[in-house]
């Protein structure tokens, strides 16, 4: 209990400083009462003294006279006894050579036993100095006496000392009452400057209270609190100090929070994947794109292995690599991601030193998938054109050999190696426009120049140009234009050139008997174009890929039947110049339609 009230003074500051002030007034309350009491005391003995001396003087004559005459012991018992009556106090009548001649309180008959006083302070002081004074304890009464003694002299002979005593009690009797209002005084004096203290220590140590509350508060992350500071002095300068500090801390802390905030919306702005790891392998930073790259679904928590976050041997190689590597040399790497969508990534490593002995790794993730793609598709075309390119050459180069080798006298053969020699170099023909076409529309040298056409005019002369070949094929031709969509807003030629590749398409894979419809309606502010037949399809595994250069289902029959599979990748760019869209539909054996949207034009502007 003492413990804990001792931790409990120790930790209050109120208590503390109102104990110290408490202990002050009691201390200072103690010595002013002993000081008082002893002044009281010697102030006391001081009028004692009086009074024994004024009586003593008074006796003095009588008993000089009754020794002078040498009066025997009756009368000086006599004297002694009606003096110390009259004055109630203790009276001795002594010899000069110590001897008691007379005492108030002994009977004559035992004085003889009484020991010489000629020793006693206050006797040898009598006769040494004419008066002498002693207090102390009574061997013949058993109480604190104070003893005044007076030489009796005669002509300035001594006859003896007459000695008077009072006991201090009498004296000091009525110092009790005093005593006890000082002690009465001082409790109260003391109760007063302990509430006084308690008040004053309370208002000092309040803001002290508060200020800690306030620090705690900012401990705990709050910037927000103040201290309530009022007064002008010290206190009051530490809770400003305290609240500077908070608007400090708080400001900074905004300004750090609001950079931090810019620099992770700058990480995840990014085009690139950023992967930083600690010495450990952890991972310290991943920037969104790098998640989305790597079809994380929630954020990767706090220090977590990079190991497990991303299951990718190539990318633990390239993090080896690069922590092996010097600083400031770049390590990369190319990984492919199998995953839900394939990508391939190429990771750009840089060694992070982190601390004095600790090196991370920054991760740069770039997504190369569509590039590695258009690559591939450039080597493609390459080695298609050149395949493309060589085949009717090498027909061309075998016929004319041979012609040349003499078939050129033989006249029924010579005329049809030459017509094969011509199909062949017509197919050239077709397949460089088709290229250049191709070539400069992807280059964007085609300017279109859209203008209001006649939809119905338009598929009316595609029809003509393909009608030889539709009659050759048993196909029948229809359009339906619905009305909204006479017109629309298109380059006149090239609208051509679209219609002429997807009819000719459409009556090349369909089988004789079947159809082809053109088709056109309005939808808000565009046409929609559509091209049906009921030929052979497109098998589902093809279709995705069928607008793209040389891409054929059947790449023999397209070629018999004069196609350089580079259509549908012109009508493709054409319409996607014009700002449409280009959907193919299919069902193998049921047939298939090619929708494309153009903006709907203007009827009343046609020339
Ligand atoms: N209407 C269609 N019906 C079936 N297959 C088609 C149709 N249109 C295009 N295709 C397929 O798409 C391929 C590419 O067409 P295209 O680029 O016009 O080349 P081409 O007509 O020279 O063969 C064709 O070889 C054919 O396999
Ligand atoms: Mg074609």
């Amino acid at each position: 209990v003492l413990a804990r009230l001792r931790l409990a003074i120790r930790r209050r500051i109120a208590v503390k400083l109102a104990l110290t002030l408490v202990g002050f007034v009691a201390v200072i309350l103690l010595v002013a009462a002993l000081y008082l009491a002893r002044s009281l005391d010697a102030l006391a003995e001081d009028a004692a003294e009086m009074r024994l001396l004024t009586a003593g003087r008074l006796l003095h004559d009588e008993a000089r006279e009754l020794l002078a005459r040498g009066a025997d012991a009756g009368a000086l018992t006599a004297f002694v006894g009606r003096a110390a009556r009259a004055d109630e106090l203790r009276v001795t009548l002594i010899a000069v050579d110590g001897r008691v001649l007379a005492d108030s309180e002994v009977p004559p008959a035992a004085l003889a036993g009484v020991e010489s006083h000629a020793g006693r302070p206050e006797v040898v002081a009598a006769l040494a100095a004419g008066r002498g004074r002693d207090l102390r304890l009574s061997a013949t009464v058993k109480a604190p006496l104070l003893y005044v003694a007076l030489p009796v002299l005669d002509e300035g002979r001594p006859l003896g000392v007459l000695r008077l005593a009072l006991p201090v009690a009498t004296v000091t009797a009525s110092h009790e009452e005093i005593r006890r209002v000082l002690l009465a005084g001082g409790i109260l004096a003391l109760a007063v400057a302990l509430g006084i203290a308690l008040f004053v220590a309370r208002r000092i140590a309040r803001p002290a209270v508060v200020m800690q509350e306030v620090a705690r508060a900012m401990a705990d992350g709050n910037f927000r609190v103040r201290a309530p500071v009022r007064s002008p002095d010290e206190i009051g300068a530490l809770g400003r100090s305290l609240n500077a500090l908070a608007e400090r801390l708080r400001t900074r802390l905004e300004d750090l929070q609001h950079e931090q905030a810019k620099g992770a919306a700058l990480l995840d702005g990014m085009v690139e994947g950023v992967i930083a790891v600690d010495g450990h392998d952890h991972v310290v930073l991943m920037n969104e794109r790098a998640r989305a790259m790597f079809d994380l679904g929630a954020a990767p928590g706090d220090r977590e292995p990079i190991l497990e976050v991303i299951r990718n041997a190539d990318l633990h190689r390239v993090l080896r690599t690069s922590r092996a590597a010097g600083e400031g040399i770049v390590s990369r790497g190319e990984l492919s991601l199998a995953g839900p969508v394939e990508r391939v990534l190429q990771v750009n490593a840089v060694p992070l030193r982190l601390g004095p002995d600790e090196v991370g790794v920054v991760m740069v993730v770039h997504d190369v998938t569509e590039l590695r793609r258009l690559e591939r598709v450039r080597t493609e075309f390459v080695a298609n054109v050149s395949h493309e390119l060589r085949t009717p050459l090498t027909a061309v180069h075998g016929y004319l050999e041979t012609l040349l080798g003499g078939a050129l006298e033989e006249p029924e053969h010579a005329r049809r190696f030459l017509e094969i020699v011509f199909r062949h170099t017509e197919r050239l023909g077709r397949l460089l426009s088709d290229l250049t076409d191709l070539s400069n529309i992807e280059l964007g040298k085609v300017t279109l120049r859209p203008a209001p056409v006649r939809l119905g005019e338009i598929v009316d002369s595609v029809f003509a140009i393909n009608r030889p070949r539709a009659d050759a094929g048993s196909v029948a031709l229809s359009a339906d234009i619905a009305p909204g969509a006479a017109v629309v807003h298109a380059d006149l030629d090239r609208l051509v050139q679209i219609l002429i590749n997807l009819v000719d398409n459409a009556i090349k894979y369909t089988a004789p008997g079947g159809q082809v419809a053109v088709t056109a309606r309005r939808d808000e502010d565009r046409v929609e174009i559509a091209v049906r037949d009921t030929g052979v399809g497109i098998p589902p595994a093809d279709l995705p890929r069928i607008t793209e250069r040389f891409y054929r289902v059947d790449r023999a029959r397209s070629r018999e039947l004069g196609g350089t599979g580079l259509g549908l990748a012109i009508v493709k760019h054409l319409v996607i110049a014009h700002g449409g869209t280009l959907a193919i539909d299919s069902a193998p054996g049921q047939g298939t339609t090619v929708r494309f949207t153009l903006a709907a034009g203007d009827p009343g502007a046609v020339p």
